[in-house]
Parts: structure tokens; C-alpha cells; sequence
């Protein structure tokens, strides 16, 4: 299909380090999936990261973390031909956007949602800063400069697509058409942590990283959590909701032996060195491409900055035509324009009164 009649996508990620198995499970596998159908436009969300991690310490770290980010993208299979990264913060039409919506939704309804509470929690913050209130209305400038169709996030971001499209229908009502509604496609999956306790992150130092090498990959899993009541090899175990058997059954693609592992697992009939020394090598075949890919990618110093900066260009260009088609609805280029006028041309007849002295 030519880039015409492609329905586009735009989706992506908080630059807070490098990915992980669950972001795989969660949106990377999605996104490998989508890249044939869709046009693809990948941000990484620098300006959302803001609302959490305000320090400029972290602030110095974003373009390393950029990097990593989508160094992890290319390294699962993602062609840097078909899709365009690009980094929020340098797309300036971001800033504009914000503000210019913000007037579509009122301050009582981001206050109602879990998301913004979740995250205040989360950072262990006791009010909530004006950025992180207007976290979705930011959101909503991502989605609508690039005029994406359809927008895939967790659960947790669905409302603040609901919020998106809200805006985009209001604004759409209020000063004519320039947004298609975007779509959420809530993708899902979550992978529990080696810790079994929570979900995988990587400030719970319970992650597997894309980018952890064999041995690194080996030592994570043979230190997993497992069924905490087995302390001998003969005795039944439990495989349901056992993070080992969980990650058997998103990993390993040698059903045959997974099923054969949870039986004699459930029967006492084997130890978890065995099913961990399984899970490790199947890991590290899902892994083992991934690894060359990332090689690749890595020989080709500053492929990655240029792709970033490159894609950031492009998304620019789309962001100018959005922001101008905007100001114009809304009849805000006039303003200027005419006043603008008005002061050239008595500039203009001055000049020509009064000729420059010399
Ligand atoms: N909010 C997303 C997250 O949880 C990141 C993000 C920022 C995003 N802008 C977006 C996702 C636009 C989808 C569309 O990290």
C-alpha cells in the first residue's frame, strides 16, 4: 500500500532507560506487528518524562536514553526504513498545541483520573504539579500534530486517548475540521517481574533487558522466584502463576516441552534447575537475533542519532502543517497578520517620506 491510503499510528515511550521483556510483551511485539500495515511515527515522550522526573539530572540523561530506546526498536526487528522515531521535546509545535487545547477540557476532569493520581503516587509526590495535570492534553498534541488515526497504549493511557479524542471533536465543533478522531488500540499484556511480586521494571530490579548478553540472561533466571512452597524436587508444585511457567509460555515456543515440564512440575517429578536451565536457553534463542540485529545497527556508528534526528525532521514537517492548519481554523493567523500589515506598510511609507541619511 503507498503511504497515501496507510492509516497512520502514532505511539511510543517515556525515555526512562533501556527496554525491557515486558515492554516487549506489552507494545514492542505490537509494533512489529503494525509496522507492514501501518504508517508508523515512534515518539519518544522527553516533555512527558518532565512531569515526573523534573530534575535536570535526568534531563542530562534523555539522549542516552533516547538512544537506547530505539537502538532496542531496531534490535527486536523494527525497519528504521518503515518507521519514523522522533524525539518530542525538538518538535516545537508540541509546546504550541499544548496550550492552544488546552482550553478543550476542563481542570475537573483530569482531576478525576486514576492515571494522573497513579502517577503523583508513584513519584511520591503530594500535589499535583500543572505539567502532570496536563499530561494527557500534551498527549493529545502528539497524537493529533502528526493527524494519527489510531493510537496503541496500555490501559492505563486509554483515557487519555478518550481525552484526545474529546478535544479533537470539540475543536473540530468549535473552529471546523482539521483532526480526524484518533482510535485507542489497547494492546495488552503485562510480564510479571523474576520476582514474581510485581510487574516488570526496571527500578524493582526485576527486569530482563533486550539488551542483557546469555550469561547476564542465565543468572537472572536461575535466581527467578518460583513456587516459594517447594523446597525439594519431589514435591507438586504450583505452575499456575508461577513466573518461571509464565515466562515458558511467552518465550518458548517448544510447547511439547513446556507441557511436559508443568506435568512432571505438578507431580513433583522435576527440579527447578531443570525448568529454569530450559527457560534460559529458550530466552536466549528468542534473544539470540535480537542480539545480532542490535550488533548490526551498532557497527554503524551514529546510525541511531541520525534515524533520530532524521525522523525528527519529518515529523517537524507534518507538526508545521497541523499547527498552521490549527491557527488558521481558529482564526488566530489573522490576528497577527493584519497587525503585522497595518505596521509594514507605514513602516514601509516612512521610509519613503523620510529617504536615510547618509
Ligand atoms: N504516555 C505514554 C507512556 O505511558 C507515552 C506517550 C507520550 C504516548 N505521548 C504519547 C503514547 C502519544 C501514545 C501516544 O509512557
Amino acid at each position: 500500500m503507498s503511504s497515501e491510503t496507510r492509516k497512520r499510528i502514532l505511539t511510543g515511550d517515556r525515555p526512562t532507560g533501556k527496554l525491557h521483556l515486558g515492554h516487549y510483551i506489552g507494545s514492542l511485539q505490537h509494533r512489529l506487528a503494525f509496522q507492514d500495515e501501518y504508517e508508523c511515527f515512534f515518539i519518544v515522550a522527553d516533555l512527558h518524562m518532565l512531569t515526573t522526573k523534573p530534575e535536570k539530572e535526568f534531563i542530562l540523561e534523555i539522549a542516552d536514553h533516547a538512544r537506547a530506546i530505539v537502538m532496542d526498536h531496531l534490535a527486536i526487528g523494527i525497519d528504521p526504513q518503515k518507521v519514523t522515531f522522533f524525539l518530542q521535546s525538538a518538535v516545537h509545535e508540541t509546546y504550541e498545541l499544548q496550550l492552544l487545547l488546552s482550553g478543550l477540557v476542563t481542570v475537573e476532569r483530569l482531576m478525576q483520573l486514576p492515571s494522573i493520581k497513579d502517577m503523583a503516587q508513584a513519584a511520591h509526590m503530594e500535589q499535583t504539579p500543572y505539567n502532570l495535570l496536563g499530561y494527557p492534553v500534551l498527549q493529545a498534541a502528539d497524537i493529533l500534530l502528526p493527524r494519527a488515526h489510531l493510537v496503541p497504549v496500555g490501559k492505563d493511557n486509554e483515557s487519555h486517548v478518550e481525552i484526545t479524542r474529546q478535544i479533537a471533536r470539540r475543536f473540530n465543533n468549535a473552529y471546523g475540521e482539521v483532526f480526524p478522531l484518533p482510535e485507542a488500540y489497547v494492546v495488552g499484556g503485562t510480564l510479571v517481574g523474576t520476582d514474581g511480586q510485581a510487574k516488570m521494571s526496571k527500578s524493582l530490579d526485576n527486569a530482563i533487558f533486550l539488551s542483557d548478553d546469555a550469561a547476564t540472561v542465565r543468572r537472572r533466571v536461575m535466581s527467578m522466584y518460583t513456587d516459594p512452597n517447594r523446597i525439594s524436587a519431589d514435591i507438586p508444585g504450583r505452575v499456575e502463576g508461577n513466573p518461571v511457567f509464565l515466562y515458558h509460555d511467552a518465550f518458548n515456543p517448544n510447547k511439547a516441552e513446556v507441557d511436559d515440564l508443568k506435568a512432571r512440575y505438578r507431580a513433583g517429578r522435576v527440579g527447578d534447575v531443570e525448568v529454569k536451565e530450559k527457560l534460559a536457553l529458550a530466552l536466549n534463542n528468542f534473544l539470540e537475533p535480537t542480539r545480532e540485529r542490535r550488533a548490526y545497527y551498532e557497527r554503524q556508528t551514529g546510525f541511531v542519532d541520525e534515524l533520530l534526528y532524521e525522523g525528527t525532521l519529518r515529523a517537524r514537517e507534518e507538526a508545521k502543517a497541523t499547527i498552521q492548519a490549527t491557527k488558521q481554523a481558529m482564526g488566530l493567523t489573522g490576528v497577527w497578520n493584519r497587525i503585522s500589515r497595518a505596521a509594514e506598510k507605514r513602516r514601509k511609507k516612512a521610509e519613503a517620506a523620510q529617504p536615510v541619511q547618509s
